[in-house]
């Protein structure tokens, strides 16, 4: 029993490396029906990455900057670390649920599928995320979806693409996997600190965003973080930086103690969220539909 089975047929699955069909084997293994790859489940989650994906990520990790502090981070400190953690810096109004709502509006048994999920946890979308947590439904690369073609109604990438290597390929995968007239949700900071997940490379301006997009149709666009939360979160990073004695262990210690300090700037954006012209996006959105017949 997978954990996608309420969610959709195995059919809709394929292969990641030949984008083939896949047939499951056994309660542990999934197995493609050309290429013969077969891909292990481990607590009833697919672990559909290829050779190529699997090294990508297993790099990424080494590289981070907290992967040594992640290491020794255990017992006592890990506690203190979350003891001491601040509120968040920022205010964010995501526009996910209403993508949601407009895809069930044409079709309620519509598949939507969440890439780089994190701990979003959703029973009505297919979560899909490059490492393995409580909730995920499925681990995969999203530069390779292992969907079929033409398979799913909605696509959500929540703050996934700048952390991506190719976000071009990433929005042909998803131009390939969306059925005519399907819809996307793709959000992206703007103004943001740098932040591993497990890399980070890209930052977007809606410009930026309508370019990535370019051949979808667009239905909405706009901002879900304004500019108190980045000033606030810059702030935060800005101290941290001024007393950390040039350590990155000091430095993370200090971005919660001034988290504390810092924190409240944020509710200035419950009046300039939306105020006017800002030239601070922290994050931008964008709502498109796949070209091709409407549903
Ligand atoms: C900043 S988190 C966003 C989580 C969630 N979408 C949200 O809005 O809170 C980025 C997520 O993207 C995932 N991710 C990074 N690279 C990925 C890739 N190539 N394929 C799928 N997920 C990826 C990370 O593991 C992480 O969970
Ligand atoms: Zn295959």
């Amino acid at each position: 029993m997978l954990k996608t089975e309420s969610k959709m047929d195995l059919g809709v699955l394929c292969c990641p490396t030949c984008n083939t069909s896949v047939h499951l084997r056994d309660e542990t293994r999934i197995s493609c029906n050309s290429c013969h790859v077969s891909y292990p489940v481990r607590d009833q989650v697919p672990i559909m990455l290829d050779a190529e994906s699997d090294r990508m990520f297993q790099n990424e990790e080494k590289e981070c900057k907290g992967a040594e502090l992640k290491k020794r981070s255990r017992g006592w400190i890990a506690y203190l670390y979350r003891i001491l953690k601040a509120p968040s810096p920022t205010l964010i109004k995501k526009n996910i649920q209403h993508v949601i709502d407009l895809v069930h509006k044409d079709n309620p048994r519509a598949i939507i599928l969440e890439i780089g999920s994190g701990h979003h946890q959703r029973n009505d979308v297919i979560n899909l995320d490059i490492q393995m947590n409580r909730e995920v439904d499925i681990v995969a690369d999203a530069h390779k979806l292992p969907f079929a073609s033409q398979s799913v109604d909605g696509i959500i990438a929540a703050t996934l693409m700048e952390h991506v290597q190719n976000p071009g390929v990433i929005l042909t995968e998803m131009k390939r996997v969306l059925k005519p007239g399907g819809y996307i949700y793709i959000s992206m900071p703007f103004c943001y600190p740098y932040h591993e997940a497990p890399s980070d490379y890209w930052r977007a301006s809606i410009k930026g965003l309508r370019y990535l997009c370019k051949d979808f149709e667009q239905v909405a666009t706009g901002t879900e973080m304004g500019p108190a939360s980045v000033f606030s979160v810059f702030l935060r990073a800005f101290l941290a930086t001024l007393f950390s004695l040039g350590r990155y262990p000091i430095y993370r210690v200090l971005l919660e103690v001034f988290g504390w300090v810092t924190f409240p700037l944020k509710y200035l954006d419950l009046i300039l969220h939306g105020y006017g012209p800002s030239d601070m996006d922290g994050v931008v959105y964008y709502i498109g539909r796949s070209k091709g017949m409407g549903k």
